[in-house]
């Protein structure tokens, strides 16, 4: 057909790619029931309904033709590259800690603070984020990820940061954080780390500028000198935490 004659919208276009891919597929694809909880639905994709559906094919056991390849042996750099939806932000916040002068920990903790968001799961993100990275960073970078999350809603004028008015404009003015938050935050307070993690908030809050310049290959350096690369690959190693990183490579693998 000729397109010119009859150009088609980016949305038919990318419908009939969808469509198309679907028909190539020789496997049948699945949703995981965490998915179906997220389309508020209580359900699960079952084997007899989608044999069903699909004759005579089997189940995906492997790489979602419908995502980006990677590599055999995966990193840190190409999960950036390839699974992780939006990485601007990460990089913004990263990028304010560099030329804050920061040490690379607290440059990583910010590069890698907001990964389970962009990766995999908004609920809880900086405890998931915090165990994804844990085999594989110094414990203190992931101890600031992990509370992260709690110590956002909560000013220190110490060091001049205040509650985020962005807060306020998603969440409504009268958010008030839950009471296993207020407890992780009073914890974190205390702590010997605190500011690390103080610091993610802090290179955080200014770094949803959509017009910044920011380039991961900036932090290839810092990830490699502070990044326990697994050589088997990230997910593909034998780490307590190597199950999400897989589960990142192959989201919709039928078990
Ligand atoms: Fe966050
Ligand atoms: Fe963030």
């Amino acid at each position: 057909m000729n397109e010119h004659a009859h150009p088609l919208s980016m949305s038919d276009r990318a419908d009939r790619l969808e469509e198309e891919k679907m028909r190539e597929m020789e496997r049948i694809i699945t949703k995981s029931t965490i998915a179906h909880l997220m389309d508020g639905e209580v359900k699960m994709d079952t084997s007899p309904e989608m044999k069903a559906k699909h004759p005579g094919k089997f189940f995906l056991m492997g790489e979602d033709p419908r995502l980006p390849p990677m590599p055999e042996r995966p990193t840190l750099v190409d999960y950036f590259r390839r699974r992780f939806a939006s990485t601007a932000h990460l990089l913004q916040s990263a990028t304010h800690a560099l030329k804050g002068g920061q040490p690379e920990k607290v440059i990583l903790a910010c590069l890698l603070h907001d990964i389970a968001i962009v990766s995999f799961i908004r609920c809880d993100h900086g405890y998931w984020g915090a165990q994804m990275i844990e085999p594989y960073v110094d414990e203190e970078v992931a101890w600031a990820v992990k509370t992260h999350q709690a110590l956002r809603f909560f000013p220190d004028e110490s060091v001049g940061y205040g509650y985020p008015d962005l807060y306020k404009e998603l969440f409504g003015p009268d958010y008030k954080p839950e009471p296993y938050i207020v407890e992780e935050y009073k914890r974190a307070r205390a702590h010997k780390w605190y500011m690390t993690s103080r610091l993610i908030c802090m290179n955080d809050i200014y770094s949803f500028d959509p017009n910044a310049r920011v380039n991961l290959d900036d932090f290839v350096d810092i990830i490699g000198r502070n990044f326990k690369q697994p050589k088997e690959g990230l997910g593909l190693d034998n780490s307590p935490s190597a199950h999400m990183w897989r589960t990142i490579l192959w989201p919709t693998r039928f078990l």
